[in-house]
């Protein structure tokens, strides 16, 4: 038998289907029947008609009264922190975010806690995990290197900055932080800045401007001054974005000057 088919009866038929309802002929994966479980065999027919019974009801979602909010859990523990030793402690024993599975050490801060600038950065790298200290790498000695062109330091005993990072454990492999730890590691950030109270804070990257600004796009929202917590934020590039990237550092000199002008008037 000829099983080829012209194209009006093939048309024909295609229509003839949708009209019919079945207007969604081909799925976006072929399916193989053969591999398909076979249907099970139907019972046989009950001589007295069925009962008039509801259909179950679906299982509940059972939601857990008791368990923590990490976000809640974070703000309470921030909260109750009465100076950095108390608010480190308070890190230290926080234990919602997974991160602090996979990390070597706690890496809190760095510099002078009485320093009128705060540096935010990103997220420990791995010679931050290791040293339990922010900003030791190569993008940190790129930092340190720009600071001391404007007078600063983290060791200086005249214009001092204190350092620290949104998130104080490494993330693996150095990947993005995510929203989820960003959200419950963020009132601890905003307790630190509390209690530091700098009088200027410098956020460097994206991570920092989400968390504290609710907005990425470092690339148009550097150099132009912001508002954290009641006091003046300058973004800017981060360092190891300007080690991958140095014809960035003219726009980072400029953010500085302009820090450094603005430590006058403040
Ligand atoms: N990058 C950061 O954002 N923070 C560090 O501490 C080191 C590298």
């Amino acid at each position: 038998m000829d099983r080829m088919m012209d194209v009006h009866t093939a048309t024909a038929l295609l229509a003839w289907q949708i009209e019919m309802g079945a207007d969604e002929p081909i799925g976006d994966q072929p399916v193989n029947r053969y591999a398909a479980p076979q249907a099970a065999p139907r019972p046989a027919a009950a001589a007295a008609p069925a009962p008039d019974v509801a259909p179950a009801a679906p299982d509940p979602v059972v939601i857990d009264p008791v368990a923590p909010d990490p976000v809640a859990e974070a703000r309470a523990r921030a909260a109750g922190a009465a100076d950095l030793g108390a608010l480190k402690a308070a890190l230290a024993t926080y234990d919602y975010c997974d991160l602090k599975k996979g990390a070597r050490n706690l890496v809190f801060a760095d510099g002078d806690p009485k320093a009128r600038v705060m540096l935010i950065g990103e997220a420990p790298g791995r010679d931050e995990d290791i040293e339990g200290r922010p900003f030791v790498g190569r993008a940190g000695q790129l930092l340190d290197r720009m600071l001391a062109a404007i007078g600063m330091g983290r060791d200086s005993p005249t214009a001092p900055v204190y350092i620290t990072n949104i998130l104080p454990w490494r993330p693996p492999q150095n990947r993005d932080p995510s929203p989820d730890e960003i959200a419950m590691l963020l009132p601890f950030v905003e307790r630190h800045i509390a209690l530091v109270d700098p009088a200027l804070i410098v956020l460097m990257g994206n991570t920092p401007c989400a968390a504290l600004l609710g907005r990425r796009g470092i690339t148009g929202m550097r150099g132009k001054w912001q508002t954290v917590l009641n006091r003046p934020a300058m973004p800017m590039f981060h360092p190891a974005y300007l080690l991958r990237t140095p014809h960035a550092k003219r726009e980072a000199w400029a953010d500085l000057l302009a820090i450094q002008a603005r430590l006058r008037e403040v």
